[in-house]
């Protein structure tokens, strides 16, 4: 069945860390049936304390948020409908391998960036300029129409712009027109206005939308020294 906004119901949120829990908050607010994706449910149920970043870990946001399901990320994607991805980018392969086969044409949000923290803060890319970690994965994944957006925002903004006074630009890019038009009527649904839906055409567009991002941490960093 070729996927519709009207025919939208299961979607699958890979990714249990700030922005998995944004977004899957989000579209279970707006009643999808929403299941978040983990590697081991039970460990990551009985983490209870902020991490070292002061975030929250996902079991106290289940249990304000009972509507929302986990399960791991094999079972997450069963017959799901959207496939969000929200985990670090050096994880992503991973992540996938435990997921398993997706059924062909799943459209799939990318909101990954390949960051490299191998050398501590700030990180580098991992990828060049000739083809992103968006295109790495449409690549090995060749029957999935993967989506690149939402990547160069925070997650407290990405499916709640209204928090905004000014929009800006909400990047989008992809090779199926008609995946992009989809996820495009979706952000739509959620205050994005059309005019800030900037469409940088095929997946080569996410080569720009990850490069971005060491000038983004650059911006946050003065703006956390600011303060
Ligand atoms: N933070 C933002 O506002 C923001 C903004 C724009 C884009 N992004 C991008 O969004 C993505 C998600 O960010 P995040 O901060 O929410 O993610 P995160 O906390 O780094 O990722 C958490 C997820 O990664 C999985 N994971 C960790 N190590 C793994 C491993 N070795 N193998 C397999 N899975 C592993 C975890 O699995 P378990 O659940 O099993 O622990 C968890 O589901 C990143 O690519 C980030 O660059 C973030």
């Amino acid at each position: 069945m070729n996927l519709t906004l009207k025919n939208l119901n299961k979607i699958a949120v890979l990714g249990t860390g700030n922005v998995g829990q944004a977004i899957a908050k989000a579209l279970s607010s707006k009643n999808y049936n929403v299941t978040i994706g983990t590697r081991d449910v039970s460990q990551t149920m009985a983490k209870d304390k902020p991490d070292n970043m002061g975030n929250l870990p996902i079991s106290i946001m289940l249990k304000e948020n009972t509507n929302i399901n986990l399960s791991t990320f094999q079972e997450a994607i069963v017959d799901a409908d959207l496939i969000v991805l929200a985990v670090g980018g050096s994880n992503v392969f991973s992540v996938l391998d435990l997921a398993g086969p997706i059924q062909a044409e799943t459209v799939v949000i990318d909101i990954t960036n390949p960051l490299d923290f191998s050398k501590g803060f700030p990180p580098s890319l991992f990828t060049d300029s000739t083809e992103s970690l968006a295109e790495k994965i449409q690549s090995k994944y060749p029957h999935i129409k993967l989506v690149k957006s939402l990547n160069t925002m925070a997650n407290s903004i990405m499916l709640t712009p209204d928090v905004l006074k000014d929009q800006g630009s909400n990047f989008i890019c992809g090779n199926d027109s008609g995946a992009k038009e989809i996820v495009k009527e979706l952000f739509v649904t959620f205050g994005w206005d059309k005019t800030s839906i900037i469409d940088l055409g095929d997946l080569s567009g996410s080569r720009g939308m990850e490069m971005i991002l060491p000038l983004w941490i650059k911006i946050f960093q003065s703006i956390l020294i600011l303060k």
